[in-house]
């Protein structure tokens, strides 16, 4: 089969690495910068790759939203699977791509968009299949995990951590996504349209950890807690709720024990139970592998377990996420997350929410 790579970053590398230890796939282009085409199959021009008939198989490894959904959207309706590891770009779009997808006769995969390296996204289709998935929660961001566990654990500063986080490729391109809470929002929205077989889009609320300071560390660690950015998400019915924002949880829980670009993916079916997903969130070769594993599936899969309909119509029910809120340091109980969260943005204050 042939294939083509889009984006030469930390994920598009590692996959070209990766990809020579699979038999039967040959890698025919890869698309990068002018200034950068290093290899003989590196190519500038996309429509090369996009109108190629010999391109079975376009593996996006871009960050942002466009042009990667633009060139997905094309790969497909010219017939071509579509294998991505670009929450962005995915989520921006969902719906639109799974029906192209569909239209076409053709995959399109992206185990590798939701916590890296962990195989999330096929088990929660498989369990979907029987189960009905009613919460997901999970630590989704590797970078920002980092961040605090350095914050924490070694005692380094916000700004050197993100600059480590950077360094070992962890971080997106414009790592303000990662901090402010975008990048989980993506994954929460991807896991819980999945989850719930409905098409996701609303403004949810979103805090990031920007403002959490080594003291605020130190005094959670004093009352035996840790905080994390957590996407959390949950179904009632036809009603649902999401939330990305920093969660104070008891230390000794797994989630306040992911160290380092670990993230741990939960959820909850009504025969399973609760299914924990744990490994590496962010970095090359965890990625890449998730990306390669999709490439495999498309080379010898079953070409239609995964499509989704979103035919579910659900509602965006903020009441069914609340608790303990803290806004500014004042405790509020039987509070609406969202609510909160809106009051302390508008007064620019900190929130946390507690398990
Ligand atoms: N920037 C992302 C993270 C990469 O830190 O989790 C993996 O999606």
């Amino acid at each position: 089969m042939n294939l083509a790579i889009l984006g030469y970053g930390t994920v598009g590398r590692n996959v070209h690495k990766l990809l020579k230890e699979v038999d039967g796939i040959t890698v025919k282009y890869i698309l990068e910068l002018p200034d950068r085409l290093t290899e003989d199959c590196m190519v500038s021009e996309p429509s090369i790759i996009l109108q190629d008939p010999e391109i079975e198989l376009v593996v996006d490894a871009l960050p942002g939203i466009h042009p990667s959904s633009e060139y997905i959207k094309e790969a497909l309706s010219s017939g071509k699977s579509v294998v991505s590891s670009n929450k962005a770009a995915i989520c921006s779009s969902f719906k639109e791509l799974n029906e192209l997808a569909k239209e076409h006769g053709v995959r399109l995969l992206y185990e590798a968009s939701c916590g890296g390296g962990i195989p999330v996204i096929e088990e929660l289709m498989r369990v979907g299949k029987l189960d009905e998935i009613d919460s997901i929660s999970g630590i989704l961001n590797g970078t920002t995990n980092y961040i605090l566990y350095m914050m924490q654990k070694e005692g380094m500063s916000y700004g050197d951590a993100l600059k480590e986080a950077q360094r070992l490729g962890y971080a997106e391109a414009d790592p303000t996504a990662d901090v402010s809470g975008f990048d989980v929002r993506n994954k929460i929205l991807i896991l819980s349209s999945l989850a719930y077989n409905g098409y996701l889009t609303d403004d949810i609320p979103m805090i990031g950890i920007e403002s959490i300071t080594k003291e605020d560390m130190d005094r959670f660690a004093s009352e035996g807690k840790t905080i994390k950015l957590m996407g959390i998400s949950k179904l009632e019915g036809s009603s649902y709720a999401l939330a990305v924002v920093p969660v104070l949880l008891p230390k000794d829980s797994m989630e306040a024990n992911v160290p380092l670009n670990f993230n741990i993916v939960s959820f909850t079916g009504n025969y399973v139970g609760e299914l924990k997903f744990y490994g590496q969130g962010a970095g090359g070769d965890p990625t890449a592998d998730a990306v390669v594993r999709d490439v495999e599936n498309v080379l010898y899969g079953d070409s239609m377990a995964f499509y989704r309909s979103f035919e579910n119509e659900l509602q965006y029910k903020p009441e069914l996420l609340s608790g303990r809120c803290h806004v500014g340091g004042e405790l509020l109980t039987d509070t609406v997350v969202a609510e909160a969260a809106a009051k302390a943005k508008a007064e620019g204050k900190s929130f946390y929410f507690e398990l």
